[in-house]
């Protein structure tokens, strides 16, 4: 026994060497997929310590992958602690590097204002999502309003898309993109709901029949950025704190603040900051949401990676009482985009599904703002995990504006036979 775990943990320590040497911060990430209760409530554990482990994506499903980045200097002991569980940890493709190096996106020079802000082509940068907005603004004044809710830490303005046919409905949608850095198809996906709704009318007209949309496609630019130009990885915002830089903008929400999931220094992924709601992101965030939510009924904060649709408890593993409509609006989403894309989303509550994390802006949102139906979209990735090749830009926000659009649809319908339902006694 002890002679096969030296034999794997040797094969394992190899291959990691192989990986790290291209890339100078040494980083390694690992596929594991637990096989039993035990090795998922395991690495569960391992998640809520905090340390430097990165979860890219983990959930507290057997069988499912759990992709994490392991520190150079934490990577022995990981290994040796992962393979004592039974776990058998495979280092992931060398694609899948932590280096900041990558290859720069062409320029567009030669195309037009829409060509060249085609957000289904490339990733765009953050000037390039605010020229997008401006000029959706300008061309469709009659149904678009651009707004400045509030700015960035480092005082990037933080723009919406209000769409609407009639400035007096009663029922909207928000939909904010983006908190996380790295995460780049969320505020694609943000930009193509604009798109769809605005330049695509014939096909979506109804989705604007009663129904006011607004839209945050980047709440966290400086984060976003840092991503392009510095560290593809960069996750949180870019407030610097003692010994480190950066709060998680889903952690600092002023529900349960500080709790499970959250971490308290500064050097973590999941810093949750130093006070609740002590960044000027999320303050914004809270804004939009406490202006609105009279008329706002569906919350979707989009993220990346690993195709779920969640909804709250983050905080804990239990649901709250009105989850069965929360559940119902997500099935609508995953069994469209089944029919359509036949992609396989997860649904369910974020705590049982992944992991307990407080101070998210969707707990938030049902419990303090009282909007009814919060939804976490996690997107999908390729091999290279947050940022997929530029050929799936497409299929993947088309796929997503499927889900978005059944939702929207199931919201509007439930809320129509609420209606039918009060008028006829039932
Ligand atoms: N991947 C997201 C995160 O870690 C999921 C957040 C879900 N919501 C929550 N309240 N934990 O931030
Ligand atoms: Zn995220």
């Amino acid at each position: 026994m002890l002679g096969f775990t030296i034999l794997l943990f040797t094969i394992s320590l190899e291959s990691v060497s192989r990986i790290s040497s291209a890339c100078e911060r040494r980083d390694t990430l690992y596929n594991i997929v637990p096989t039993t209760g035990a090795q998922v409530r395991f690495l569960r554990e391992l998640n809520l310590k905090n340390e430097t482990l990165d979860f890219w994506l983990l959930t507290s499903i057997i069988g499912h992958e759990v992709h994490v980045k392991v520190p150079a200097e934490r990577n022995v002991r990981f290994l040796t602690e992962l393979l004592s569980q039974g776990l058998n940890p495979l280092v992931a493709s060398s694609n899948l590097s932590a280096c900041t190096s990558g290859t720069p996106q062409k320029r567009a020079a030669r195309y037009t204002t829409t060509e060249s802000l085609d957000f289904t082509r490339r990733y765009l940068r953050y000037y390039e999502i605010n020229r997008y907005i401006d000029y959706i603004g300008r061309k469709y004044p009659q149904i678009v309003t651009v707004n400045t809710i509030g700015s960035s830490f480092e005082k990037r303005p933080l723009r919406t898309v209000t769409i609407t046919r009639n400035k007096s409905n009663k029922k909207a949608i928000l939909i904010d993109a983006g908190i996380h850095g790295r995460e780049w198809m969320a505020p694609a996906s943000a930009l193509y709901v604009i798109k769809q709704l605005v330049q695509n009318g014939d096909t979506n007209g109804d989705l604007l029949n009663n129904l006011t949309w607004i839209i945050l496609p980047l709440v966290n630019p400086d984060g976003y950025e840092h991503s392009h130009t510095r560290d593809k990885l960069w996750r949180k915002n870019r407030h610097p704190f003692r010994r480190c830089t950066g709060t998680d903008g889903n952690r600092n929400f002023d529900f349960r603040w500080g709790e499970k999931g959250a971490a308290r220094h500064e050097c973590r992924q999941t810093y949750s900051g130093p006070k609740a709601f002590s960044e000027p992101e999320t303050q914004a965030v809270r804004d939009l949401m406490l202006a609105n939510n009279q008329i706002v009924k569906l919350y979707l904060t989009l993220h990346s990676y690993g195709r779920y649709l969640l909804y709250p408890w983050g905080y804990r593993k239990s649901l709250p009482k009105t989850w069965r409509l929360m559940d119902a609006v997500a099935r609508a989403g995953s069994d469209a985009m089944k029919r359509s894309h036949n992609a396989d989303y997860t649904v369910g509550g974020v705590g049982r599904i992944l992991y307990e994390a407080s101070g998210g802006s969707d707990d938030y949102a049902l419990a303090v703002a009282r909007i009814p139906i919060p939804i976490v979209m996690e997107l999908p990735a390729d091999e290279a995990g947050f940022h997929p090749a530029p050929e799936k830009i497409k299929p993947f926000v088309e796929e997503a504006f499927s889900g978005i659009r059944a939702m929207a649809r199931k919201e509007k319908d439930d809320n129509r036979l609420v209606a039918w339902r009060c008028r006829n006694g039932m």
